[in-house]
C-alpha cells in the first residue's frame, strides 16, 4: 500500500514539474526563412482572373451562410453587360433543378468605374449535410457549381474551418488558396483584407475588386467564405471623390447580419456545425454605447455551450501582436471586449492585419486599469488563444520584424505566408495547425490539440468529482 502511494506521489510530482516547466516555456520565434515570389499582383491577363466563355456569363461566383443556423446560403455573382436573370435553379442532383430562388441585382460607380450586375440570392430552408447543384445565367452562357450544406447544430458534430487573412491577388496569395485547396476544410473564416484594390488608382480599384472575385471563385463559389472587413475595405479616397466607407465590400459581400439581429453587415454572427462564430469589424465604433458593443453582449449572452461548444472569434486587427508591423493597434479593441473574451470562455480569436503568423499562450490584461498597476498580461486559463493569420500574400508582402525579445505571451511566431485549419472533432476537442505555403500539405508547421473552454473544463470537474466520490468510498470501505 505504501509503495503505491509513494508512486502515485512520484507520478503527481512529475506532472506538477512538467506543469511549471511546460507553463514556464518560452515563446518560439522560427528561424525558417523562406524565398518568396515578388509580391506583385499577378497581371490581368494571367488564366487566374480568366472571365468565363459565353455573352453576358456570371462571374465572381462566390457563397456564404445565409441564416444562423446553417439552413440558408446567399449566392453571389456578377453578370458584365446586362442584369440578366437574378435566378438560382438548384436541387439535390445535377440532372435535376428541383427548385428555384429568385435574387437582387444592384450595381455602383466607384470614381467613373461602373461595376458589373452585382447579384444575391439567399436559398433557405435546405436540408442540413445535403450536397446541393445550383445554376445560374442565361442560356448557353449559364454555368453550375455545387456546395455542401453543414451539419445540423450538434454538440458533437464534427467540422473543419480554414482560415485566411489579407490574401490580396499575387503569386504568394495564389500559393495560399492552392495550398488551402488541399487542406480538405468545409468553409473559410476570412478575417479581413480581400483584394487590396485600394492600392490602386481610380477605376482600377474596381478592376482589381473584379479580377479578385474571380480569383477565389474557384473556391468560394463551391463553399461558403464567412467575411470580415479589414482596412482595406474601407476606401475612403477623397481625392477621387469616394469617401463612403466600404462602398465595394458591402456591395459584392453580403453577410446574413439580420439573423443575428445586428444593425450592420460589417458585425454579426453566425452558428455552423458545433461552432458559435462572431464576427467584429475593427473599424466601426465598438466603445460602450454603440450599436456593436451592445450587439455583441447581447450576442454573447446568447451563446449557447450545450448546443454550440465552440466559441470562436474574428475580427482583423489582432489583440495580441509582437511584430513592429500595427503593434498595439488591437489596443483599444483590447481594452473594451477583452473582459468579456474571458468571462464567456472564448475558445479562439483569429485576427489578420499582420502580414506573419502568431499564437499567443492563454493570457489576458484584464486586471489593469488606469489607475493601478497589473500592467502586464498574465497567465489565464479562461482567456481565449489569439492567433493572427493576416499571411494570405498580398503585395504589400511580409511584416518580417518582430520584436526584441519575443513577449512572454506570443507562444510562435513566423513570418511566412500559409493559412490555418481548425479541425473540430466533437464538444472538448478541436484540432488546430497552421501551414506555411512551401510546405506539403501534410506538413503543419505549429499544430496544437485545443480543449474546450466550456466542455473541457466541465468534463474535467466531473471526472474529479466522481473521482473523488470514489476514493472517498473506497477509504470508507476500508475503514
Ligand atoms: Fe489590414
Amino acid at each position: 500500500m505504501g509503495s503505491v502511494l509513494m508512486l502515485l506521489q512520484l507520478v503527481l510530482t512529475f506532472f506538477l514539474f512538467w506543469g511549471l516547466v511546460k507553463n514556464g516555456d518560452a515563446g518560439i520565434t522560427s528561424s525558417f526563412i523562406r524565398t518568396e515570389w515578388p509580391s506583385v499582383d499577378i497581371p490581368l491577363d494571367n488564366e487566374v482572373f480568366a472571365v468565363p466563355d459565353g455573352h453576358n456569363a456570371p462571374q465572381q461566383v462566390h457563397i456564404t451562410q445565409g441564416d444562423y443556423n446553417g439552413e440558408a446560403v446567399i449566392i453571389s455573382w456578377v453578370t458584365p453587360d446586362n442584369p440578366g436573370s437574378s435566378k438560382v435553379q438548384y436541387g439535390v442532383s445535377k440532372a435535376k433543378y428541383d427548385f428555384t430562388a429568385e435574387g437582387t441585382v444592384t450595381n455602383y460607380t466607384f470614381y467613373k468605374y461602373k461595376s458589373g450586375y452585382i447579384h444575391h440570392c439567399l436559398l433557405d430552408g435546405l436540408e442540413y449535410d445535403t450536397k446541393y447543384y445550383y445554376k445560374i445565367g442565361d442560356g448557353d452562357s449559364s454555368r453550375e457549381f455545387w456546395f455542401q450544406t453543414p451539419p445540423m447544430i450538434n454538440p458533437d458534430a464534427a467540422y473543419k474551418f480554414g482560415i485566411i487573412g489579407d490574401l490580396g491577388q499575387t503569386y504568394n496569395s495564389l500559393s495560399t488558396l492552392e495550398h488551402y485547396m488541399q487542406s480538405e476544410a468545409e468553409a473559410v473564416l476570412f478575417v479581413g483584407d480581400l483584394s487590396y484594390a485600394d492600392r490602386y488608382k481610380y477605376n482600377d480599384v474596381g478592376v482589381r475588386w473584379d479580377s479578385w472575385a474571380r480569383f477565389v471563385e474557384r473556391s468560394a463559389a463551391y463553399q461558403p467564405w464567412m467575411w470580415s472587413a479589414g482596412n482595406h475595405e474601407i476606401e475612403y479616397m477623397p481625392y477621387m471623390g469616394e469617401v463612403l466607407p466600404f462602398k465595394s465590400y458591402l456591395h459584392r459581400y453580403p453577410t446574413p447580419h439580420s439573423a443575428s439581429k445586428s444593425s450592420s453587415p460589417l458585425w454579426y454572427a453566425i452558428r455552423r456545425a458545433s461552432a458559435h462564430i462572431i464576427v467584429l469589424s475593427s473599424y466601426s465604433p465598438f466603445v460602450k454605447y454603440t450599436p456593436q458593443y451592445i450587439w455583441l453582449y447581447n450576442e454573447l449572452e446568447k451563446v449557447n455551450r450545450e448546443e454550440t461548444p465552440w466559441l470562436i472569434v474574428l475580427m482583423h486587427v489582432p489583440i495580441y501582436n509582437s511584430n513592429e508591423a500595427h503593434f498595439k493597434e488591437g489596443e483599444s479593441m483590447r481594452s473594451v471586449f477583452e473582459e468579456w473574451f474571458v468571462r464567456y470562455k472564448v475558445d479562439i480569436i483569429f485576427a489578420g492585419h499582420v502580414h506573419a503568423y502568431e499564437r499567443s499562450y492563454r493570457i489576458s490584461n484584464i486586471h489593469y486599469n488606469v489607475s493601478t498597476g497589473n500592467c502586464y498580461p498574465v497567465a489565464d486559463k479562461f482567456a481565449p488563444v489569439y492567433i493572427t493569420v493576416g499571411d494570405g500574400g498580398n503585395q504589400e508582402g511580409l511584416a518580417a520584424k518582430f520584436r526584441d525579445p519575443q513577449p512572454d505571451y506570443s507562444a510562435f511566431r513566423e513570418a511566412s505566408y500559409g493559412h490555418s485549419t481548425l479541425e473540430i472533432k466533437n464538444r472538448t476537442h478541436a484540432f488546430y495547425q497552421w501551414n506555411r505555403n512551401d510546405d506539403g500539405k501534410q506538413v503543419a508547421t505549429d499544430a496544437f490539440v485545443l480543449h474546450n473552454q466550456y466542455w473541457a473544463n466541465n468534463l474535467r470537474r466531473r471526472k474529479l468529482k466522481k473521482h473523488h466520490l470514489r476514493s472517498v468510498a473506497g477509504w470508507i470501505a476500508t475503514q
